[in-house]
């Protein structure tokens, strides 16, 4: 799964949780993956299959951050297959029963992945494509409302990113109606291309600043506030499975 990204981790003052959403095939994975090797792509990326992560390390506003930047894929497939796989054991069983559990199994698997992916992000980043007018549209009528039923964090910051505009001559959606939409939905907006790395490390680095500006974040974020964290998680697994020698 995840992977350490360029740069140094030379003792960071900061450490946020970024994800990236949008429709499936927009260059969710190419932003990430030219902005993490700070390079040009090399070929075509394979569609992500669930969730995974990359971590970077960069300095923003004069302050050392560690970004871990999550990207998801084909969420929806996990769930298609495991229906399927519920269906076939209730074709071999000729029990509905069963089928009706793997059915709600599945769905139960799918809010569990999804709300676990949104709890504790500081920064959103939703990506469009430029070309694909139905990829604008899915912001507001799946996106957006997924962040609202999902997001932990009121103080969050999202940031629009509509994605491949190298593709000049086939775009659909124009500059101002992405602009219009982040308005409207309260986010920083920027175009971009992963192919010729337009824009690619301005969208992370103003979103880090951003953050950087809001106190809660900020707070949560600073490491002392992440090792006392992680610090009390430990505590509260140790309670939980009784193996603490002294509460
Ligand atoms: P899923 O993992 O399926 O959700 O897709 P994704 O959003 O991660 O998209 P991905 O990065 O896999 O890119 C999909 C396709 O678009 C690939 O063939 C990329 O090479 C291409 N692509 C991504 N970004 C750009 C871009 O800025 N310009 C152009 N021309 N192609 C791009
Ligand atoms: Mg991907």
């Amino acid at each position: 799964m995840g992977s350490p990204g360029a740069g140094s981790s030379g003792g960071h003052e900061c450490s946020f949780k970024i994800l990236l959403i949008g429709d499936s095939g927009v260059g969710k994975s190419s932003l990430l993956v030219s902005f993490v090797a700070a390079s040009h792509l090399d070929g075509d990326i394979a569609p992500t299959i669930g969730v995974d992560f990359k971590i970077k390390f960069l300095t923003v506003g004069g302050k050392k951050l560690k970004l871990t930047i999550w990207d998801t894929g084909h969420r929806v497939l996990f769930v298609y297959v495991y229906l399927w796989v519920g269906s076939l054991k209730s074709l071999w069983l000729h029990c509905s029963l069963l089928r009706r559990a793997c059915h709600q199994a599945g769905q139960e698997r799918f809010r569990t992945i999804t709300s676990s992916y949104y709890r504790g992000a500081q920064g959103i980043i939703l990506v469009y494509d430029v070309t694909k007018r139905e990829s604008f549209s899915n912001l507001a009528d799946v996106w957006t409302k997924e962040i609202e039923a999902n997001s932990t964090n009121k103080d969050c910051i999202k940031m629009l990113v509509g994605n491949k505009v190298d593709k000049d001559d086939e775009r659909m959606v124009t500059e101002e109606e992405g602009l219009a939409f982040a308005e409207e939905s309260g986010c920083l907006f920027l175009e971009s291309s992963a192919k010729t790395r337009e824009n690619v490390e301005k969208c992370f680095e103003e979103l880090a600043l951003k953050i950087l500006e809001v106190p809660s974040l900020l707070e949560e974020g600073s490491s002392s506030v992440v090792k006392r964290n992680i610090l009390k998680q430990k505590q509260e697994s140790h309670a939980k499975n009784g193996s603490g020698c002294c509460q």
